[in-house]
């Protein structure tokens, strides 16, 4: 039978439902990341800088490594989409960068942060603004 116990007892559910369902909200709608090289918990700030060098290190432009958004009516780029094979591509060579660094230089350091700050080889090192280092004409070939 109705009863305005039951009715108190039914609104405090609701009401600590709403407050559950706002609370947890924001970690549901957060647009989750996709990085597999770089750290989970970059910032904002360092993440653009290095896509910025590395726009910069293969003279392209963004949508070189990222596809456009699904959404048609948008002319956003999809960052955390893995449709372009560029991207992969990029990847792998950063683990290349990452292990050149580590095995063949600061040999001599014995400033561990320096070596991390300051990689002796870098994007720019074999791209110097082109994407495609390797069919620039050359003196290697005839
Ligand atoms: C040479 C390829 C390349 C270029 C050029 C590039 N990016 Fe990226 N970007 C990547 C890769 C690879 C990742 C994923 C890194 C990882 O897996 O750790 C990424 C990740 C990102 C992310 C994080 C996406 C996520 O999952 O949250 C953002 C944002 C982003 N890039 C923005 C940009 C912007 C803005 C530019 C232009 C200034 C740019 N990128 C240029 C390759 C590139
Ligand atoms: C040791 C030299 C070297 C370094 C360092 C290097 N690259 Fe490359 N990269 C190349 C060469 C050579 C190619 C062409 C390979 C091929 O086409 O087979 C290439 C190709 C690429 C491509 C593919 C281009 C395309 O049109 O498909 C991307 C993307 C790329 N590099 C990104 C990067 C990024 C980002 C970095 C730094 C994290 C980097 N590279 C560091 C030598 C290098």
């Amino acid at each position: 039978m109705f009863t305005y116990k039951k009715l108190a007892v039914a609104s405090i559910l609701l009401v600590f439902m709403v407050i559950g369902m706002a609370a947890t909200r924001p970690l549901d709608e957060k647009p989750k990341r996709n990085l597999k090289v770089l750290p989970k918990n970059i910032s904002h700030e360092d993440l653009d800088k290095i896509m910025d060098s590395w726009k910069v290190a293969l003279g392209v432009k963004c949508s070189f490594c990222h596809a456009p958004s699904k959404d048609s009516s948008s002319r956003h780029l999809d960052f955390a989409s893995d449709a372009k094979p560029e991207k992969d591509i990029a990847r792998h060579m950063f683990r290349m960068t990452a292990k050149i660094n580590k095995k063949y230089f600061h040999f001599d350091d014995d400033d561990k942060d320096k070596g991390a700050t300051m990689p002796a080889v870098s994007c720019l090192t074999c791209h110097r603004g082109e994407p495609h280092p390797e069919t620039k004409p050359g003196i290697d070939k005839n």
